[in-house]
């Protein structure tokens, strides 16, 4: 078959591991998980995010990745041929569609967000963070998101390099961004991790984030941590299903995904421990989210020496993990109009990032016109969500579960065993009869009770 596009495909094993742990590696490991394992048991929380991210993400990554490989194209027609190979029902197309949309509907807003760590870099490279105070940092930051016009700006550079990388194609623009992109990004959150450790507040911040305080444990905090693990290694939105469509048929997928699994939990470790630091240090409250990152690190950088450095590198790197997760959520979008309209690649790109410019108004607008606006009030739920609040959490806690649902169900009992073995090369191995054991029964249970204890309780 002949394809009116450039072939799609990654040139190494490296290139394709680089793409996949730097969509994974983004906001949910920088500043989401540090704060929910100080909080939910620290030592203890780390231990059940490794058992529940084995058990559950990590079958549901080897799956996605696997029919990505099978399907050879963007995640909707890659579902469209598995359903006729293999006569399944219509309703399978759900993971193709949900996920390319979720996808789309998260770039949107991932893309304001990914600009404000862009303007960030500029405000502590001009050494704007000197002498904040909490007062001061919070009205800095919250300055900043009000004012629209200056946020659409952050927005449109944003978008405009993960466009600009997307549109030159996966070999010349998305692996060559990430070969150099992921390294540097380790090797800068490395360099931040071993400062922090000559400083005052470091065995403070072990405390919170690794000290073993079981006590702490709810039954939230596994729901928690299965819905962190979901979030984090990037499934259920295509993204690693289009990587997969890349891959070449000897790469061990199996292996493979181990490595992201890994490198992702590493990261999010080594995020924790060059942040907290900075936090006890100076006497701040360890928080997660915007807060930590837009208000009280910027105090920290504002009043340690050298902290022009600090915090340009540290916002650097989180502007470098938020384009790689970027780019990884435009591509299963461009790679489908690709392959149905007749334009190039670079031209689609731009009218995909035009569109997901266009969506992100509304998460642009959350934090200062429609600061009020709660979309859905008038319908009776989610009645204190902003249009952005409304966006992460239907695609967070309704789209991604239920795609992840859908996917490991396919791969689990749509899927033959003899199918999944050819499939992922992995005859006779010992791991395969457990990861299907988790697919089938495992994996569905886990993210139902994400589905059930976020939405209907
Ligand atoms: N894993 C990314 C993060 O931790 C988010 C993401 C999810 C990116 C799904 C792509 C697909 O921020």
């Amino acid at each position: 078959m002949t394809t009116p596009f450039a072939p799609r495909h990654w040139s190494s094993r490296f290139a394709f591991l680089m793409a996949a742990i730097g969509s994974a590696v983004g906001l949910g490991n920088i500043w989401r998980f540090p704060y929910l394992a100080g909080e939910n048991g620290g030592g203890a929380f780390i231990v059940i995010y490794a058992i529940t991210t084995m058990a559950i993400a990590l079958p549901i990554l080897i799956s996605e990745i696997m029919l990505g490989r099978m399907g050879r194209q963007s995640p909707i027609n890659a579902m469209r041929a598995l359903i006729a190979e293999h006569r399944a029902a219509r309703i399978w197309m759900l993971i193709g569609w949900g996920g390319t949309l979720g996808a789309f509907v998260v770039l949107s807003y991932y893309s304001v967000i990914g600009g404000w760590a862009l303007k960030y870099v500029e405000l502590a490279l001009t050494g704007a963070f000197a002498g904040e105070t909490n007062v001061a940092a919070a009205e800095h930051f919250s300055a900043f998101v009000s004012d629209r016009h200056s946020v659409w700006i952050w927005q449109t550079l944003f978008l405009g390099i993960t466009v600009g990388i997307v549109a030159a194609g996966v070999t010349s623009g998305i692996e060559r961004a990430v070969v150099m992109l992921m390294p540097l990004l380790f090797v800068l959150l490395a360099g931040m991790a071993v400062y922090a450790t000559t400083m005052p507040g470091f065995g403070d911040a072990m405390w919170f984030m690794f000290a073993f305080k079981l006590e702490e444990v709810k039954p939230d905090t596994i729901l928690a941590a299965i819905g962190q693990g979901f979030f984090s290694v990037s499934v259920a939105l295509g993204a690693m299903m289009t990587y997969g469509a890349y891959l070449d048929k000897d790469v061990s997928i199996g292996r493979s995904a181990v490595v992201i699994a890994v490198a992702d939990t590493v990261v999010a470790l080594l995020a924790g421990i060059a942040i907290f630091p900075l936090v006890f240090t100076y006497g701040l409250e360890p928080s997660s989210g915007p807060g930590l990152t837009f208000i009280t690190l910027p105090i920290a950088f504002g009043t340690i020496g050298g902290g022009i450095v600090i915090g340009a590198i540290f916002f650097l790197l989180l502007s470098v993990a938020a384009i790689t997760s970027a780019i990884s959520l435009l591509e299963p979008v461009v790679a489908w109009v690709e392959e149905g309209v007749r334009l190039p690649r670079a031209a689609l790109a731009v009218i995909v990032g035009a569109l997901a410019w266009v969506a992100g108004i509304g998460t642009v607008l959350s934090f200062n016109l429609w600061a009020e606006y709660y979309p859905l009030a008038p319908l009776g739920f989610m009645e204190k969500k902003t249009v952005f609040d409304v966006l992460d959490f239907t695609t967070s806690n309704i789209v991604m579960p239920a795609v992840g649902f859908l996917m490991s169900l396919f791969a689990g009992w749509v899927l033959t065993r003899e199918t999944v073995e050819e499939a992922l090369g992995a005859r006779g191995r010992r791991w395969l009869p457990l990861w299907r054991f988790s697919l089938r029964y495992v994996a569905p249970l886990g993210v139902v009770s994400i589905f059930v204890a976020n939405v209907l309780m």
